[in-house]
């Protein structure tokens, strides 16, 4: 751990910390807290000093910094290591970029994005501050790149649970992996791999929650975007970042177990899309059809004109 890591989390688990005591315990001499603790406060923290009893912090910045959200988190692989940035061009690009190098489960988090990916080459716009930024690289030994979906339905279902139980709101997976509540799409997913043959080098699973967004913030053709503060009155980015990246560690060790049937279950039970009349493209043809079940190889199974079923691996549907 990082020495001003080590400071906050000093600084957070006791009302008054001495700089004698935070020295003697990170090898530190008094001269070099005090500098860190200078840092710390150009980044945002209001620490307090008092010549007899040391530092107090007094308030903490609003950004989703590894010293704040590492704060307790207890997790065993996901968020264990992390890397932040104010401004990227994209967390998914950045975390491919560096993944070979990376263990499991780190986690690359920005507080804005200049170059946002969603799926199907589309842009993911952000505002600085008003959302959840990040992607997580994952290096399972075990699992073949047929199998990939399977990483996406994990993070919804852990993304969906999260929003159900911290803001009571009813959530949908829209399949493949679109967040909703209600008739707005309020989080996206986009996996992203590196493979070879039969075999996963890496996997970047890329995340982004709207937070704070007024519609005002996404652009005129994105109309079914929205945030979750249109549906809930305090939402705190920090609190869900943390209680999210406990979610998915959770559902991921259970993956590595080998228990994905029951995280298959939940999704499907979370996917509202079954039943639904879509309309999406087969060979660039527009065709409407009856979704008939969700396939435990993620497919959807969409009887069309006619009785036949299609199968979709991927693309887009349009729920009418
Ligand atoms: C989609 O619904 O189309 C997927 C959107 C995924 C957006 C996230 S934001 C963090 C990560 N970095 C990116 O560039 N994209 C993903």
């Amino acid at each position: 751990m990082l020495t001003k890591q080590k400071i906050i989390h000093s600084l957070l688990a006791e009302s008054w910390v001495s700089g004698v005591d935070v020295a003697t315990r990170l090898g530190l001499s008094r001269t070099a807290v005090w500098n860190h603790i200078v840092s710390l406060r150009e980044k945002g923290y209001a620490i307090k000093s008092d010549p007899k009893r040391g530092y107090k912090l007094q308030g903490v910045p609003s950004s989703l910094y590894p010293e704040l959200v590492s704060y307790g988190l207890g997790v065993k692989r996901i968020g264990r290591q992390m890397i932040h940035h104010d401004l990227i061009g994209s967390t998914n690009t950045e975390a491919m970029r560096i993944a070979l190098d990376l263990s499991d489960g780190t986690v690359v988090v920005a507080e804005q994005q200049d170059h946002g990916r969603g799926r199907l080459n589309r842009k993911w716009e952000s505002v600085s501050g008003k959302s959840i930024l990040f992607s997580v690289v994952l290096k399972p030994d075990f699992v073949r790149p047929v199998e990939a979906y399977k990483f996406t339905m994990f993070v919804a279902v852990s993304l969906s649970e999260v929003l159900i139980e911290s803001t009571g709101i009813d959530v949908d997976i829209k399949w493949p992996n679109d967040i909703y509540v209600k008739d707005k799409k309020v989080a996206g997913i986009l996996t992203e791999m590196s493979a070879e043959a039969d075999t996963i080098k890496h996997v970047v699973v890329g995340i982004g929650i709207n937070m704070d967004q007024s519609s005002n913030d996404f652009s005129g053709d994105l109309k079914n975007a929205g945030s979750l503060s249109m549906f809930v009155q305090s939402i705190d980015r920090l609190v869900i970042f943390r209680q999210v990246l406990s979610k998915l560690d959770f559902y991921y060790d259970k993956f590595l177990n080998g228990n994905f049937d029951t995280i298959f279950s939940k999704w499907k039970h979370m996917c509202t899309t079954k039943g639904k009349t879509v309309r999406f493209k087969l060979k660039n043809v527009p065709v409407v059809g009856v979704v008939d079940d969700i396939l435990e190889d993620g497919a959807l199974s969409v009887k069309v004109g006619g009785g036949d079923l299609v199968k979709l691996y991927s693309g887009d549907i349009t729920i009418l």
